[in-house]
């Protein structure tokens, strides 16, 4: 990275930063090669292609929001935006619902200062920062919005400090308060929607609320602590990033880049076992804690005296949003990584599908496949307890696999495979990824979508002249889903089932785009036929389906708007048809955010879309601290919007 603020950097950013493989020597290198020698690019199967792929099967209740235009999409699509606020089509409009500080219950009202944030004492009465994945639920009438904050920008918590750098455990509170996962009643009023104070749903999550463990690695050693000496019960829950729901009625929340939080006060890592060093290096645990510094003030976060702690994060936890006295559950089955976001499918027999990405450079795919089926109002407590883990193999035949992760496969026990699951997927040779953010399950096809943002070091060569590899040493040569070297832009896969059945183990699949920008590159780096002068972004990231088909797009990516990204705009969001792969742009974030999050009303009518970290002074304006919102999008008509 060149001359980089790391205070700004996203976390999704700073792990790169913070954990760099070893140095390479030609970052500029653009390679063609790898694609053009396996001719991905030679015709029309490889992406853009879904009629020609998949038949015409799916476009089955995909016209449900074509207009006369011939196109799917009932709006005109908007140009590339480089301003300070957020841009919707014409017909359409947008409000905020909540904002970074607002208040969930009457005794937080006032508590967010416009130049001093909020308190430590109000930092868990308000909404917390950095919105990121979410989910709605109705609970019997009650609209109730699950939202993860996926991080705290410590200068923008702390602006009374030098930098952001914290100097007591209430400025680590407050960083610790302001992230896990708000649960909050919303309302439409004459205002507009807002935050219903003091419901009796309403809820924080912090990084110390109770939580229990189940699976594989609940009660094993790797997990225990001085303070809980049965590992069963872990606190809190960190760098909640994208979002998952179940079908009856509970919420997913992804723990992702949770190495960064932890620290070792020794400055080394060398007084630990082998077991911990090995895990360290694979998930990228270091010494300092990211300027986080909650080890230099909470001796839980200081692996020195307690290397397990990190053994106890990195996994999908879920929630009742109907019952505030419940406690979170962590799945250990689903695997411990770093998790963007859950998405699930029913197989044909009824058993429960989740599929999963991990979120770095050259990690995996993953499916959960529970043992027993799911049956509305029958027994849930086992479906994401017993049942087998798989990482995703892609083949250069657009065929892939599902392997199991199994003692017999791994040579690892279940608990090791649940608490060390990268490794498990190296034992079986998974394939390499663009570091896997959200995945989509279409409702209206037999088909699953993953963004793979990007992943510009695909393809370096080390100054000992060997490839660049991932965290578990493998070398990230280029590869059938994952094509270009140095790639900047990301694309997005798109995998069907075996037989139109989500528990089937093997799959075929095709790039549903390969983003790229033919108003600057041709060749490869132009990207698929579905990019044009009209439709520019990178870093495809956030992404839900609709009911009706619509792939729904966010993006984290550079809207420096120059060079290789000249024409892209600021963050925002797109809307695809999986059928003939177009791809439109249908709203605009403020400079420096990132669009991530997306859910609806329960009568489809609001689209809740998240803004987070913007740059500009969003929403608020000059001389207020720029603040995480999430905004209500609505068409002028009251028509429906997903
Ligand atoms: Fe938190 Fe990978 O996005
Ligand atoms: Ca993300
Ligand atoms: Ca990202």
């Amino acid at each position: 990275m060149k001359d980089v603020d790391v205070r700004r950097l996203s976390p999704d950013d700073w792990d790169e930063y913070n954990f760099p493989r070893p140095e390479v020597h030609d970052f500029d290198r653009v390679v063609d090669a790898a694609i053009s020698r396996r001719g991905f690019l030679g015709g029309s199967l490889a992406f853009g292609s879904g009629a020609a792929v998949f038949g015409t099967s799916m476009l089955k209740g995909s016209t449900a929001l074509a207009d006369a235009h011939g196109t799917r999409f009932p709006f005109t699509p908007i140009a590339a935006q480089t301003d300070g606020t957020v841009h919707v089509p014409e017909g359409y409009t947008w409000d905020v619902v909540v904002r970074w500080g607002d208040p969930m219950f009457s005794d937080a009202a006032g508590a967010f200062d416009p130049e001093a944030g909020v308190s430590v004492e109000m930092s868990d009465r308000v909404f917390g920062e950095n919105t990121d994945g979410m989910e709605l639920f109705n609970v019997d009438g009650r609209e109730i919005l699950v939202v993860n904050s996926e991080y705290a920008n410590r200068e923008t918590n702390l602006p009374h400090t030098e930098e952001g750098t914290p100097g007591s455990l209430d400025d680590v509170r407050i960083l610790q308060n302001m992230q896990g996962v708000s649960v909050m009643e919303l309302a439409d009023g004459d205002n507009g929607w807002g935050v219903v104070v003091d419901s009796p749903y309403n809820r924080r999550i912090t990084h110390n609320s109770p939580m229990t463990f189940d699976g594989p690695a609940a009660g094993h050693e790797l997990l225990q602590t001085a303070a809980d000496p049965a590992s069963m019960n872990s606190l809190g829950t960190m760098n909640n990033c994208g979002s998952g729901r179940t079908p009856w009625g509970t919420y997913l929340t992804c723990e992702e880049n949770f190495n960064g939080y932890f620290g070792n006060t020794t400055g080394s890592h060398d007084g630990l076992s082998e077991t911990h060093r090995a895990g360290f290096a694979r998930y990228g645990v270091g010494t300092d804690g990211w300027g986080y510094d909650y080890h230099l003030w909470d001796e839980r976060f200081d692996v020195s005296v307690n290397p397990n702690e990190p053994h106890r994060v990195g996994y999908i936890v879920e929630i009742d949003p109907a019952d505030p006295d419940s406690t979170p559950v962590k799945h250990t089955a689903l695997g411990r990584f770093k998790h963007e976001n859950a998405a699930y499918a029913i197989a044909n027999d009824g058993r429960f599908v989740v599929y999963m990405g991990d979120d770095e450079r050259g990690e995996y795919m993953y499916k959960w496949v529970s043992r027993d089926p799911y049956v509305e109002g029958g027994d849930t407590s086992t479906l994401m307890v017993e049942g087998t883990l798989y990482a995703a193999v892609f083949n250069d035949d657009q065929s892939g696999e599902w392997m199991p992760l199994l003692p017999e496969t791994t040579g690892m026990t279940l608990p090791e495979i649940a608490i060390f699951t990268r490794m498990a997927g190296s034992a079986v040779n998974a394939t390499t990824m663009d570091r896997p953010e959200w995945v989509a399950v279409n409702s209206t096809a037999p088909e699953a979508y993953c963004c793979l943002t990007n992943n510009s070091r695909r393809g370096l060569i080390n100054d000992d002249g060997t490839v660049r590899t991932n965290a578990g040493g493998e070398p990230m040569v280029a590869n059938a889903p994952n094509p270009r070297d140095v790639n900047r832009y990301g694309q997005i896969v798109r995998w069907r089932p075996a037989g139109g059945d989500h528990g089937a183990s093997r799959f075929t699949w095709d790039l549903y785009v390969m983003v790229g920008n033919p108003t600057v590159h041709g060749g490869v780096y132009g990207g698929s036929a579905n990019m044009n002068a009209g439709n520019l972004f990178n870093s495809p990231d956030g992404m839900q389906i609709d009911r009706n088909g619509t792939v729904w797009i966010q993006t984290d990516g550079s809207d420096d708007n120059e060079g290789d990204f000249a024409g892209m705009g600021n963050n925002q969001m797109l809307a695809g048809d999986p059928v003939t792969g177009e791809i439109v742009r249908f709203l605009t974030g403020p400079t420096g955010c990132e669009v991530t999050g997306l859910t609806w009303s329960s009568d489809f009518r609001t689209m809740f879309v998240g803004i987070q970290h913007p740059g500009a002074p969003f929403p608020d304006g000059e001389g207020v601290l720029p603040r995480s919102s999430i905004v209500a999008v609505r068409r002028e008509d009251g028509g429906l919007v997903g």
